[in-house]
């Protein structure tokens, strides 16, 4: 008797709940499956933090989503992502800031040479009411970006011994899909050959660019090094990532506690994955400094290609040689743009000194 007012009760609160929040146990829902494609190996800050995404986004909505994480260009190299993107092929993606020139004018302030002069120097202009207008600035288009995330600075490489951009004159670089980079190689009286990431290596090996440019986690984990004599650490650029989602299907997560009903229960997938991509943008920017190091570290301890030391003299001449570059895009990228980014890397002013109290 006891037993049947029991499963009498049990079957009265299921019931309740079940039609309190509009779901029954057969139609359980799926978790939201995110795909995320990125082109670099998984040993990087991007592959790392790519996973700890996947890690703190599948903690917070447990049942909820299930993110598959494609390194390498696996699912698209970064010819394709961005159109995958568009077509909900993909749902992340994180390319290089160098990659969205097609979308808007305004991101190419990223790639200025010399502009920023430490990555700590990108970050702040990043954080600021500009940088994170950028996020937005591809809105119409159908992106939205959440974040950015750092690697780190670029330097130069090639097959031949080189300090100064006289060195490199008539020399072909791989460059990544941007304008201002073309116009860079160009003002070196270099040339510039925009390919994707994902055929570098050969393109190095088998003499179809004779130099490229690059973070030292990426060259040592696509072993560019290997197939490179001299990598110059010219520091002409940041190498940083927007993380972005196709704006549709980001607008039509559940993200409302009172709409947002997942099997029957209130969620809010959008603050979830967005709470698990800031965390993640925080672990990807305390790593990546140390993973440049120490891919610098193992490059030299390799004793393949020498790593260069700029003297003072020859970095002047890399600055010089790019005052073209600037010419050629300030009104593109807007002259209040590029000064609002140049804040950053300014020296420090003297503090004035406070005039002597009269006794
Ligand atoms: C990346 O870091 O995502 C790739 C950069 C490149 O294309 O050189």
């Amino acid at each position: 008797m006891f037993k049947k007012i029991t499963n009498l009760l049990t079957a009265i609160s299921f019931f309740a709940v079940t039609t309190l929040f509009g779901f029954s146990a057969s139609a359980q829902q799926a978790p939201i499956v995110i795909k995320l494609s990125h082109v670099v190996a998984e040993n990087t800050p991007k592959g790392l933090a790519s996973l700890k995404f996947k890690e703190l986004a599948e903690k917070k909505l447990p049942g909820k989503v299930q993110v598959q994480v494609f390194p390498n260009s696996q699912l698209f190299g970064d010819a394709k992502e961005l159109e995958a993107l568009l077509l909900n092929d993909v749902q992340i993606i994180n390319p290089s800031l160098s990659k969205f020139d097609r979308y808007t004018k305004k991101i190419q302030v990223f790639d200025l040479p010399f502009l920023f002069k430490d990555s700590k120097a990108a970050n702040d202009f990043q954080n600021s009411a500009d940088g994170k207008a950028l996020l937005k600035s591809m809105e119409d288009k159908g992106l939205i970006g959440l974040e950015y995330w750092a690697n780190g600075m670029r330097h130069f490489s090639t097959n031949k011994d080189f300090r100064v951009p006289a060195d490199v004159k008539g020399l072909k670089f791989r460059i990544q899909a941007s304008d201002v980079y073309e116009s860079l190689l160009k003002a070196f009286g270099a040339n510039g050959q925009k390919m994707a990431f994902a055929e570098v290596y050969q393109a190095l090996q088998t003499g179809v660019v004779d130099g490229q440019e690059n973070t030292f986690s990426n060259m040592y984990s696509q072993k560019f090094h290997e197939v490179q004599k001299t990598i110059v650490e010219t520091n002409h650029g940041i190498l940083d990532y927007m993380v972005v989602v196709n704006a549709k299907w980001w607008n039509g997560l559940p993200a409302d506690i009172r709409k947002g009903l997942w099997n029957g229960l209130p969620a809010d997938i959008r603050k979830g994955l967005s709470e698990a991509m800031r965390e993640a943008t925080i672990y990807n920017n305390q790593i990546s400094r140390e993973k440049n190091e120490e891919a610098r570290k193992a490059i030299i301890d390799s004793g393949k290609a020498k790593v260069v030391k700029l003297t003072d003299a020859q970095l002047a001449e890399w600055k010089k040689a790019v005052a073209p570059v600037y010419a050629q895009f300030e009104k593109d990228i807007g002259v209040d743009l590029i000064k609002s980014a140049q804040k950053y890397s300014q020296p420090a002013q003297p503090k004035a000194e406070k005039p002597a109290t009269k006794k």
